[in-house]
């Protein structure tokens, strides 16, 4: 028997992708790391560490702890900043022949504004995702992605300079996720990503202190993706635009979860920092469980009902 052949690609908002399986930002730093261990090309798409307008230093150390299935992290968005970013990384990057995706961060919606006109010159980059995560400085440290018009403040003032693809990351530290997702939707989002990390806590019970020189830090890897997953099968079911699923995926089929939930595509992140070459082997195990299931397109792979996307199961059987 030949193998059959899949269709991987997929369209996000207007981004055409060889496949669905991205690195996560912050876990692939700006991709050159991971050459030595994975071909980029091998992935839908690189996002890079998220970069503010200046260079920023992160959090003092200790700022990793593991934890049973998971990683607490509180790097403090260390980056080199946009300048410096546009000159020798994102270069260096490109001439591997990655799809490029940028993750922003900012203190302010302007600061936001700022760096996507910054970076709307730059020739390359396919689209920025929005980490809505950070806090707001204007409202006493709240993050933005807490308050639904604090996020669409950001998503509007973004949207003003950026016409390329515009992908919103959520925060999973909220009641309701969906009302977030709606509120960047109907600002202009092209897009959605979520999870970023869960808001946690380690204490080391002999020197009787938090684990964390910052004392809290954001929950990774396997531990999160059950809440990861329901919150993209919820928001898939809130929204019209596409939505891209992040939460300990660490193999194809933990990606698979998320694709059948209806995400359009996926984010690898912690698995990278214990394996570099996880996405490929994903890639490779969503196309070899494709072909086992006569499915011929990933882009269908979402299983029930998704309003305005296809046809929901229940609605074909009244029909019958
Ligand atoms: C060390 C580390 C750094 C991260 N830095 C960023 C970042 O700069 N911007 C961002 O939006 N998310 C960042 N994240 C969140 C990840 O992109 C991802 O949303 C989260 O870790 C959940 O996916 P995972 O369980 O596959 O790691 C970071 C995560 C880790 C572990």
């Amino acid at each position: 028997m030949g193998a059959m052949s899949v269709d991987m690609s997929v369209e996000l908002g207007g981004l055409k992708l060889s496949n669905p399986v991205l690195l996560a930002s912050g876990t692939c730093g700006y991709g050159l790391e991971l050459t030595p261990f994975l071909d980029l090309r091998r992935v839908g798409g690189v996002v890079v560490k998220g970069i503010s307008l200046e260079p920023r230093d992160g959090n003092p150390p200790p700022r990793l702890a593991e934890t049973p299935c998971g990683l607490l992290n509180s790097i403090g968005l260390e980056n080199v900043g946009a300048e410096r970013f546009l000159s020798s990384r994102l270069p260096q990057l490109l001439a591997t022949g990655a799809t490029v995706i940028v993750n922003i961060l900012g203190s302010s919606a302007e600061e936001y504004a700022a760096i996507a006109a910054r970076l709307r010159d730059a020739e390359g980059i396919s689209a920025l995702e929005v980490n809505i995560s950070c806090p707001n400085v204007k409202a006493g440290g709240v993050a933005f992605g807490q308050d639904p018009r604090a996020a669409a403040q950001v998503v509007e003032a973004v949207r003003k300079e950026w016409g390329r693809t515009l992908i919103v990351k959520l925060s999973p530290n909220v009641t309701d996720v969906t009302e977030i997702a709606r509120a960047v939707e109907a600002a202009g989002a092209d897009a959605v990503s979520l999870i970023n990390t869960l808001l946690g806590m380690a204490i080391d019970v002999e020197q009787r202190r938090p684990v964390l020189a910052n004392t809290f830090g954001g929950l990774s890897g396997p531990a999160i993706r059950p809440v990861a997953v329901r919150m993209v099968w919820q928001t898939v079911r809130a929204v019209k635009i596409p939505v891209i699923g992040i939460g300990g995926i660490a193999s194809a089929r933990d990606a698979l979860e998320f694709l059948l939930a209806g995400a359009s595509a996926v984010q690898v992140g912690t698995a990278t920092l214990a394996d570099p070459g996880a996405a490929a082997r994903i890639v490779e195990g969503i196309e070899e469980y494709m072909a086992r299931h006569s499915i011929t397109s990933v882009s269908g792979l979402a299983i029930g009902q998704v309003p305005g996307r296809r046809a929901g199961a229940r609605f074909v059987w009244r029909l019958q």
